[in-house]
């Protein structure tokens, strides 16, 4: 079974082809990062426009990638949500139309879905059931994973996602967005001892996640730095972004445990744009040995949003019978 995947939910235009015989057969990514950074944050109506003015140059691209005429395949699997309306209208449109054109069902995808599949796109990807720690800009969740559709909520965060903390510390202390890259970055070069954050709601039971205090602890401790310019030294800026990643890191991993512990699994998987990051593998590593269990996580052009993991949650609900009627679906609020 071959199945198109087009993913516009935010500010990537992603599009895949895949196969569940030979694999990903093709796939192009465009980023609007760039675009964007300008104004601190995704403009939404400046995303719909661009994922208009992208998404059939990468599908012809795709298509020649994966050295196939346009149309054959047999399904078109698009993001349906939750994301920004105007985003989704784009992908969600044109590939229903391409499905009635081709006479091939449509299949809407729940993002968020995407994300948790996409670590079984690798070698040696996990089998069900396993926990999977979603953490990207509007989700940080972990989910028990029975099989596809089945997936139980074990917990989430009461407010910022983890990847939006991310941002707002960055841009605290001025650095661009994306910030959760940049923080790493800087992170990377910083003393992790120089100041401790809080580990939010790890000192009482329970798998459910809180960020905000930790972004009002970041602001302050930047306050207290600056300069009568109001500007922080390299140094402070490194110091902070690695007391915060440690944090945050440090409580996914507290709560990851818990997932394992309270299912039983053995297999915990990492997806969602926050799981690129370095410092966040390796601590979810050494915890996992100690559990006896294994981590997975996919590529890093396949952690953030991407056309590959869509097309390939398609092919799995298509596999399994699950495909939609012919209204055009798209829900920018929509939970797993
Ligand atoms: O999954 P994604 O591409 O889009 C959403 O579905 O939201 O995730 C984007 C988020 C951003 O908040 C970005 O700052 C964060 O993932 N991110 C990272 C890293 N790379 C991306 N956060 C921490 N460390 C990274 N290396
Ligand atoms: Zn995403």
């Amino acid at each position: 079974m071959r199945v198109l995947g087009i993913e516009t939910s935010c500010d990537e235009t992603g599009v895949a082809i895949y196969d569940s015989e030979k694999g990903l057969l093709g796939d192009a990514l465009y980023s609007q990062v760039k675009m964007h950074a300008e104004y601190g944050g995704v403009v939404p109506e400046l995303a719909s426009r661009d994922h208009v003015r992208k998404l059939l140059p990468l599908l012809d691209e795709t298509f020649a990638k994966a050295g196939l005429e346009k149309g054959d395949v047999d399904a078109v699997a698009y993001t349906s949500g939750p994301g920004l309306i105007g985003a989704l209208m784009v992908g969600a449109s044109t590939g229903r139309s391409m499905a009635m054109a081709w006479g091939k069902p449509a299949i809407g995808v729940h993002h968020m879905e995407g994300h948790l599949l996409a670590p079984m796109l690798e070698e040696n990807p996990p089998e069900f059931p396993f926990v999977a720690l979603l953490v990207s800009g509007g989700h940080t969740q972990l989910v028990q994973v029975d099989g596809i559709g089945h997936y139980t909520l074990l917990g989430e965060s009461l407010d910022d996602a983890a990847g939006e903390a991310f941002d707002k510390a960055a841009k605290m202390m001025g650095l661009d967005y994306p910030g959760g890259p940049l923080i790493a970055k800087h992170a990377a070069m910083g003393d992790r001892t120089r100041f401790r954050f809080p580990r939010p709601m790890t000192d009482r039971p329970g798998m459910d996640f809180s960020f905000s205090g930790l972004k009002t602890f970041t602001l302050n401790t930047a306050n207290s730095h600056r300069d009568e310019a109001g500007t922080l030294d390299k140094q402070t800026i490194c110091d902070i972004a690695a007391a915060f990643e440690e944090a945050v890191v440090d409580t996914l991993a507290i709560k990851c445990r818990r997932a394992l512990q309270h299912t039983g699994f053995k297999q915990l998987v990492i997806a969602g744009g926050v799981s690129a990051n370095q410092r966040l593998r390796e601590r979810l590593d050494v915890m996992v040995q100690k559990e006896r269990a294994e981590l997975f996580y996919a590529r890093p052009e396949f952690c953030t949003d991407n056309g590959a993991m869509i097309a390939f949650a398609g092919c799995q609900r298509l596999k399994a019978g699950l495909h939609d009627d012919l209204t055009i679906v798209t829900k920018p609020r929509w939970p797993l």
